[in-house]
Formats: C-alpha cells, structure tokens, sequence
C-alpha cells in the first residue's frame, strides 16, 4: 500500500528508527543505494521559499540516481486553475513520489487521497516532519539513543516546528516540553495526538508559558523563527509577545551544561536566539542542516519499499 508522510506520526516509533538507521548508513556511503535509477523522476514542489529543503532534496534525489523536477507553484496550474488531487493524477503517471511544501495541511491531504504515488510534506503551517527525521538524526548522532531525553521547544507553540517536535518527539519516545505564551499555544489536537503516542512509547508531552521551568535540566533546546511564512503580517505583535522566549546564554545555562542547541534555520539572530548561542558550542545546527540530505534520502528509499 503507497505511504505518505504528511506529518511526524505517520510513522510508527519502529518505522522512525528504521528511517534514522538507514539515514546513517546512507550518511557513510553517500552513493551506495541508487533505487531511483533508470533514472524515475521526483517531483519536488514548492509554494512558499527555501533553501536548504530545496537543495537537500534535489541533491538527494539525483544522489539516489532519480532525476528531481523542481516546480514553482507560481509558473504551474497548482493553486489556481487545478486542485492537488487533479494535480496529483497527472503526476502520478510520470514521477515515483511527490513532495510539497505548502500553506494548509488539507492540500497536501487531497494531494495523497488523489493519487498512488508517496506524496511527502516538505513543510505545511502545521508541520515540518522532514525538518524533524533531520533533527532526530542531529540528536542521535550527539547523545546516542533518543528515548527518555528531555527536548525543549521555545517561542511559538503552534508553529509547524513546535508541533513536529510533539508528534515526532512523542513518537521517538522522548520528554517534549513546549514553552509559549498562551496565545501561540500548540493546536489541542496536536497535543492530543502528541500525548496519545508518548503513552504508547514512554516519552511525554509538557506544555509551559513559563521558559526557564521548561529548559530546567533540558538535554535539548531549539527554536525556530518567530515569524513563520504566512505570518508576516503579525510580525510586529509576534516580535513583541514572544521575546521573553529568546534562547540566549543565560537561559541555556538552565540546561544540563552539555545540552545540544538546534534550530532549523533559517534564524534572526538577536531575536529567537542571540548569535552567541546560535553560533556558540553547544549548537548543531550545521550538522543539523548537512542532515535534511540523508535523512530525507533515507525516507524516500523507504517509502518507495512500501509502495
Ligand atoms: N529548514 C528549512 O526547511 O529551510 P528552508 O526553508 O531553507 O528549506
Ligand atoms: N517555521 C518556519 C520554518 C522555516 C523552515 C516557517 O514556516 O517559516
């Protein structure tokens, strides 16, 4: 049956494992698997900016002997004249997978129900899963195993990194924690799934307004952004209501003192995180960054198995 991975918990804790063991074997011998040769084409779509989710998947792809197509919502039918699930059927003959970065998580929902191919989330306003296969393989590869550490998410709740971390935080068997003024508070169904997984894996989900009770003893601190894409408009009120929630030295230090610092970038210095901190010891966020490549190849040679 064709799987999709539009957020953290369509995995399961074994499935994640299985994806963050392959991620770290493929990191070793970076051209050693090549399932897409032939050469199958990748459709890699995006209606808001990127970076790093761009280049690591179109690098990726032709790692893996594929060819990526990289599209621009704005010169495609996509978000005007053609739905996701019409868009989805055209694709569908043509290409082995599908990966969207978009607004809503209801696009990217029609996009799979439409069509036979994996369709993957390469970000939504609700999620950002394959930011977080990245960030899981970042943490292992610095602490070893990843159930029972403590994570600590600062600033916007109800971001699409906060609430990845819940559910794939949740699922890997992790102590999440989220600190947010109450108004940037993640969605309570999210949190109602996050809390349903930890239960089944040992990890738990904490929410907070308070920062330094959150970072207490953290093994793990991250951030993101205080002003996601699609919420430029609010940037003055968000950049107020959330300073109190900058990771800068004197919070990290409330951490366990070899705790790890991430951040998905791209980042204001000064304003989520101070440049010191970001740029300091305790961050990874290069490696971090290196680890959207392997991750996401090793996601993709997996979903591709499934189908
Ligand atoms: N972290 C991340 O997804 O970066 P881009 O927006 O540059 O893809
Ligand atoms: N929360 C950020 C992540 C950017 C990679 C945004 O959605 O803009």
């Amino acid at each position: 049956m064709t799987r999709h991975f539009l957020r953290d918990d369509d995995l399961s804790q074994a499935e994640q494992s299985a994806i963050l063991d392959l991620a770290i074997d493929l990191k070793k011998d970076r051209f050693g698997t090549r399932p897409l040769a032939g050469p199958q084409t990748v459709a890699v779509i995006f209606d808001k900016s990127s970076t790093r989710t761009r280049v690591s998947f179109a690098v990726g792809i032709a790692d893996l002997g594929g060819v990526p197509l990289i599209i621009s919502t704005a010169n495609s039918q996509l978000g005007g004249k053609e739905t996701a699930a019409d868009t989805a059927r055209v694709l569908e003959r043509q290409v082995a997978a599908i990966v969207w970065r978009t607004y809503g998580q209801a696009g990217l929902e029609e996009m799979a129900a439409g069509t036979t191919v994996p369709v993957v989330n390469a970000l939504s306003d609700d999620f950002h899963p394959c930011q977080l296969l990245a960030d899981l393989l970042t943490i292992r590869e610095h602490r070893g195993a990843l159930a029972g550490l403590t994570v600590t998410f600062l600033g916007d709740g109800a971001s699409n990194m906060a609430q990845s971390y819940l559910l794939a935080g949740a699922t890997a068997g992790m102590h999440v924690r989220v600190a947010s003024p109450a108004d940037y508070a993640p969605m309570d169904a999210v949190v109602a799934d996050a809390d349903a997984r930890a239960a089944t894996t040992g990890g738990s989900i904490t929410l907070y307004t308070d920062p330094l009770e959150a970072v207490a003893g953290a093994d793990v601190v991250v951030t993101d952004t205080w002003v996601s894409m699609g919420k430029e408009e609010e940037k003055a009120q968000r950049l107020t209501t959330l300073s109190p929630y900058q990771v800068n030295a004197d919070l990290l230090a409330l951490a366990k003192p070899d705790a790890l610092f991430l951040h998905c970038l791209p980042a204001d210095r000064g304003f989520e995180v101070t440049a010191e901190v970001l740029d300091g010891p305790q961050s990874v966020i290069w490696d971090e960054a290196e680890n959207r490549l392997h991750a996401q190849k090793a996601l993709l040679v997996w979903l591709l198995q499934q189908a």
